[in-house]
């Protein structure tokens, strides 16, 4: 189990999510809306920033944002392994 913390303006929720789980479907079965939409990749609804724990995520397309951040899909990204992860939505 990886340990999530989802932040945002009104959200500061923490939960586990198991390895090998897409983080979008661990994050519903959790309670956590992440605005998503084609839930394949294609149409970036579900991006999020990685302020943490980004060794922990299996991600086939990470963007590295200006500020060193990192932008994964959330409907493709897996938990790679155990650790901490915080997310920005
Ligand atoms: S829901 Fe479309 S890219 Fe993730």
């Amino acid at each position: 189990m990886a340990k999530v913390r989802f932040v945002g303006s009104n959200l500061n929720k923490v939960t586990e999510i198991k390895v090998g789980k897409i983080i979008l479907e661990g994050a519903e079965e959790n309670g956590i809306d992440i605005p998503n939409g084609c839930r394949y990749g294609a149409c970036y609804a579900c991006s999020v920033e990685v302020i943490k724990g980004i060794e922990n995520i299996d991600f086939p397309n990470l963007k590295p944002s200006k500020n060193k951040i990192m932008t994964i899909l959330t409907c493709i990204s897996k938990i790679k392994k155990n650790g901490e992860i915080v997310i920005k939505l």
